[in-house]
């Protein structure tokens, strides 16, 4: 495996032809870092589950470059859904929509429907362009870490979590920190009405402002909605560390909130950020920092508000939600 810190347009053009062959790619995109692989290639994609030790079965993004080609996913979209794509795209939002032929059951876990995703990210647009010169359709991409761990929003933790799964043609892109750092909004648009399947930085603000209607958070647990999602188990996005809303601190653990409340006595800051959308880019790099020091737990006052806030308490409640 490589690590490309040089992301010129012929190092583009490699990774793309790369891709093509059927090796894979991780990149950064404005979220997180994605572990790339041809959504077409079956064998592909197989590496993806093995690389990331994902149980098979859990659905995989399928990101483009363009909403031209969009319906070459997805069979029917729905006006909203268009609507939303034209306003968020490209950008930290993922649309499920019922799927066409050419979403396999190996991406989208036997669902009818598929993920799609235009990230906003350079090298993520030019990478898929390129990939899409070369006569690809579309690159899945999860985020580019272990199962259940926490996502990389840096090329040097996609190579810590990866770098003993990945082969020798494989390459990891350096485009430097991602700038939203949380995952993508994912809204289902299977249903009359979107809803909010995971939180990020398209907040159900933005949304109900753009389509000028009410829409609701979180209803994976719908019975009349067959929706698997990886990223909606309870336990999910978890560092080593045990990770605290409430509770006792006791000395030497880490201490991660708003700038605006001072360290207790005895406790180890990982994070200070200044506003809720640096905590949000701060947030999995604070977890890393956390582990990479052996803490063993971490105390976090999470943000308040609606906004991206919502995307970071969703993030903390799952990490929180990890049994040691
Ligand atoms: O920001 C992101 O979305 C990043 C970057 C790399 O694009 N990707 C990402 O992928 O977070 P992943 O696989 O780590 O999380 C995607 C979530 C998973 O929980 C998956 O189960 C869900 O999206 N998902 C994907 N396709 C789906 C589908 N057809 N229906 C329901 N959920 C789906
Ligand atoms: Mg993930």
């Amino acid at each position: 495996m490589s690590i490309i810190s040089n992301c010129t347009a012929t190092a583009i053009k490699d990774a793309a032809v790369s891709l093509i062959k059927g090796d894979l790619v991780a990149f950064p995109t404005e979220t997180v870092y994605g572990l790339g692989a041809n959504a077409t290639n079956k064998d592909a994609i197989a590496r993806i589950y093995k690389v990331k030790g994902r149980p098979v079965g859990h659905p995989l993004i399928v990101h483009i470059s363009s909403i031209v080609n969009l319906d070459k996913w997805a069979r029917e979209i729905p006006e909203y859904a268009a609507n939303l794509a034209r306003a968020f795209w490209p950008g930290p939002m993922t649309l499920i929509l019922p799927r066409t032929d050419l979403a396999k059951d190996f991406i989208t876990g036997s669902q009818d429907n598929v993920g799609i995703r235009i990230p906003s990210h350079t090298v993520a647009l030019e990478l898929l362009k390129e990939f899409e010169s070369y006569g690809g359709l579309g690159v899945a991409a999860p985020s580019a870490n272990r199962f259940g761990a926490v996502s990389p929003t840096t090329a040097t933790a996609v190579d810590i979590e990866l770098s003993d799964y990945l082969s020798g043609a494989d390459q990891i892109l350096d485009g430097g920190p991602c700038l939203v750092g949380v995952e993508s909004t994912i809204i289902n648009c299977t249903q009359d009405q979107p809803s909010i399947l995971r939180p990020g930085a398209v907040t159900k603000e933005m949304i109900e402002d753009n389509l000028g209607i009410t829409i609701e958070l979180n209803d994976s647990n719908s019975e009349s909605i067959q929706i698997k999602a990886a990223g909606l188990l309870d336990s999910h996005y978890a560092p080593n560390a045990k990770v605290f809303l409430t509770g006792s601190p006791t000395l030497g653990d880490g201490f991660m909130a708003l700038d605006s409340f001072t360290t207790p006595n005895g406790m180890i800051r990982i994070a200070s950020p200044k506003t809720n959308e640096e905590y949000a880019q701060v947030l999995y790099k604070a977890f890393r920092f956390a582990d990479s020091k052996g803490l063993k737990n971490i105390f976090v006052i999470p943000p308040i508000g609606g906004g991206i806030a919502t995307a970071i308490t969703d993030r903390l409640i799952r990490a929180a939600c990890k049994i040691n």
